[in-house]
């Protein structure tokens, strides 16, 4: 009898614990449509058209824009069939990868998504709710007050985890963050012009209010905020 009370709580102990879990994982992350890897625009018009603005409509993105900006930012590309390796739309040193993307939106501003600021999950190409609610006059406030910021319909934020880094390469790891970051930058820009979009990029801001506004993890440091529109 004793042992089947063990077994009964194990069982109910390993819902709790993991099934439970998982549930609750699930309801919290957004799936976001799959990225879409043609284009009407090449490669070299995206270039020549690349272009930062200050200045959006009020016209909200769609969830498809969305999730195509976040993949162009930190996306995971297919496993290697042979080595089972992963690797992304960006290099990084060493494939450590050490990047963070973080969308910023406010109420309608996306089509179908409630107002928040969400974690980029690359793995699922899902939203993880991290803060709910519109903080994207927070945001434009810990940019030095760059109000013009807060009518973009999405910020996205780039962060890194520079221990990721670091761990491998010490000091000389921190440049290895700073040259990822700007690949995903440009990626971000290069794939706002191929759908039509507008883009800004804002470096200056403090770290620590970006992290406060937005409450992001404490182990990711702010490097790009990017706004994007119409
Ligand atoms: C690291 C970095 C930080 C930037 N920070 C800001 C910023 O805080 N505010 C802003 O309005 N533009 C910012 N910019 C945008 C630049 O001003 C812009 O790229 C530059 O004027 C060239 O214009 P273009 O991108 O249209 O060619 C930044 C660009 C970079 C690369």
């Amino acid at each position: 009898m004793n042992v089947l009370k063990k077994l009964i709580a194990f069982h109910v102990a390993f819902f709790l614990v993991f099934v439970s879990g998982d549930i609750a994982g699930a309801q919290n992350e957004i799936k976001l449509p799959n990225p879409k890897i043609t284009g009407k625009v090449s490669l070299e018009t995206a270039m020549l058209r690349k272009k930062s603005v200050r200045g959006f409509s009020s016209s909200a993105l769609t969830m498809e824009e969305v999730s195509q900006l976040l993949w162009a930012a930190n996306g995971n590309l297919p496993m290697d069939a042979v080595s089972g390796a992963t690797s992304k739309v960006i290099p990084s040193a060493g494939g450590l990868y050490a990047l963070e993307i973080f969308a910023v939106t406010g109420a309608e501003t996306v089509s179908g998504l409630p107002a928040a600021v969400y974690r980029y999950k690359p793995e699922s190409n899902s939203l993880i709710t991290v803060n709910p609610g519109d903080n994207r006059s927070l945001l434009a406030r810990a940019a030095l007050n760059q109000m013009w910021m807060a009518s973009a319909p999405v910020v996205i934020v780039i962060g890194a985890d520079f221990n990721r880094m670091t761990v491998k390469y010490g000091n000389r790891g921190l440049q290895y963050v700073f040259i990822e970051s700007g690949a995903s930058t440009q990626n971000i820009y290069l794939q706002s012009e191929a759908l039509g979009l507008k883009v800004g990029s804002v470096g200056a801001f403090q770290d620590s209010y970006v992290t406060g506004a937005l409450k992001l993890p404490t182990d990711i440091s702010p490097l790009m905020l990017i706004p994007v529109g119409k």
